[in-house]
């Protein structure tokens, strides 16, 4: 069996991984010269990727810091966000003595060590009795990384989550902790452009230029044709110059979906690869989506359905209420569009993309994008 070569996965290592070099450089610089890292880019891009990709450097290089990965999108308060950075601390740890250490430090609580029955990893299991013993534990978990023998990378991905947190204003109480550690860099990183920005760039807020930043953005269609053009030639499969365009063009270069159907383009093929293969592959791909779709289509209104339709079938609109728009798609009004895409951009089915001051939109999940401009009016 011939391992497929194009991974589903954020990072495997860099052998699957294309470029961003210049973004893992820039980040290792940051580490480096005592600056934290803020990350930004739309979903499924590549951050997570990244990050992963900067500790493998980190680690090749044999740079004195030790990485720890953290990944909040679950949580809803100040418990859960102890537990999440509790957990990330103690998979690092492994070793017994080092957990007894680390438990140590927490002076306020017990902390209770057990394994997570599904996938095997440490999991660390609090009870706190108010806030305030809650606050106390952020505190001596950040302590215990500021008294570790070495120094810390400690990336926290989907950032923006702490603004979902009811009842406490978890910036400041994080930023206050934070602004002392010497012995750790962070790397923040997010998917919601306006909250992630406004945390770091907003005066009035506690991250306020506590930061560099660093925007992640498609890659450069030539290097990934390139890689895409490696990872089948190594395997024994060529591909010609106009399958490759096509996948590139359709997917919209977009990490996530130009892995995926690559991936299946992949398994499809011989060893050879050309149009029909990837018109098979697209097929497939959203015959296994299109029940997904229709899960969507069930949980928004049927204006946003339409307002999501008109938007695939032009690919990506300026001008949202334009009358040449409205009436084309047969959109009511101007305030109506204006209502639905807010919608939409909340439930990150519409991306906005702003530049220079202007603002596009596009439908953000590329397969569906493709499915709904095939779409009859
Ligand atoms: N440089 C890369 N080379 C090859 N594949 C990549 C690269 N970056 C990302 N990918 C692929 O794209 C997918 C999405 O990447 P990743 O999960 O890192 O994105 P993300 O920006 O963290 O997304 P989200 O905001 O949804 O968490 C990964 O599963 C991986 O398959
Ligand atoms: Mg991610």
């Amino acid at each position: 069996m011939l391992e497929n070569p194009f991974i589903l996965e954020p990072f495997k290592s860099k052998k699957y991984f294309c470029d961003r070099e210049k973004e893992s450089e820039e980040i290792i610089r940051n580490i480096t010269n005592g600056r934290n890292t803020t990350l930004i880019s739309p979903r499924r891009l590549g951050k997570t990727g990244l990050i992963f990709r900067v500790f493998e450097e980190i680690k090749e290089r044999q740079l004195p810091y030790e990485t720890i990965y953290a990944d909040i999108s679950d949580t809803l308060s100040l418990e859960e966000f102890i537990k999440a950075l509790s957990d990330a601390v103690v998979s690092k740890l492994k070793k017994q003595h080092r957990i007894s250490a680390f438990f140590k430090s927490l002076k306020s609580v017990r902390p209770l060590l057990g394994l997570d029955p599904m996938t095997g990893s440490p999991q660390v299991s609090f009870s706190f009795a108010d806030e305030n013993q809650q606050q106390n534990t952020l505190k001596d978990v950040l302590g215990y990384l500021e008294s570790y023998p070495q120094m810390i990378v400690f990336a926290i991905d989907e950032f923006q989550q702490i603004r979902e947190y009811e009842g406490i204003n978890m910036e400041a109480i994080l930023r206050k902790h934070i602004q002392h550690l010497h012995n750790v860099r962070f790397i923040y990183c997010g998917s919601k452009k306006h909250t992630m920005t406004d945390m770091f760039t907003n005066a009035k807020k506690p991250f306020y230029e506590s930061t560099s930043f660093c925007y992640l953005t498609k890659l450069p269609v030539k290097v990934y044709g390139a890689f895409i053009r490696e990872k089948f030639e190594s395997a024994g499969k060529s591909i010609d110059d106009d399958s490759l365009d096509y996948i590139l063009e359709w997917t919209k270069v977009h990490t996530y979906y130009t892995q995926r159907l690559c991936n299946e383009v992949f398994s499809l093929s011989d060893s050879k690869v050309d149009r029909d293969i990837v018109l098979k592959a697209i097929q497939t791909i959203l015959d296994g989506e299109r029940e997904r779709f229709r899960e969507i289509r069930r949980l928004i209104t049927r204006a946003q359905w339409k307002m999501l339709s008109a938007i695939a079938k032009e690919d990506s609109v300026l001008q949202i209420t334009s009358s040449a728009f409205l009436s084309k798609y047969g959109i009511t009004s101007g305030p109506t569009a204006l209502r639905n895409i807010k919608a939409l951009i909340e439930k990150e089915l519409v991306l906005a993309t702003t530049e220079e001051d202007r603002t596009s939109y596009s439908v953000y999940n590329v397969f569906l994008s493709r499915y709904l401009a095939m779409e009859q009016y």
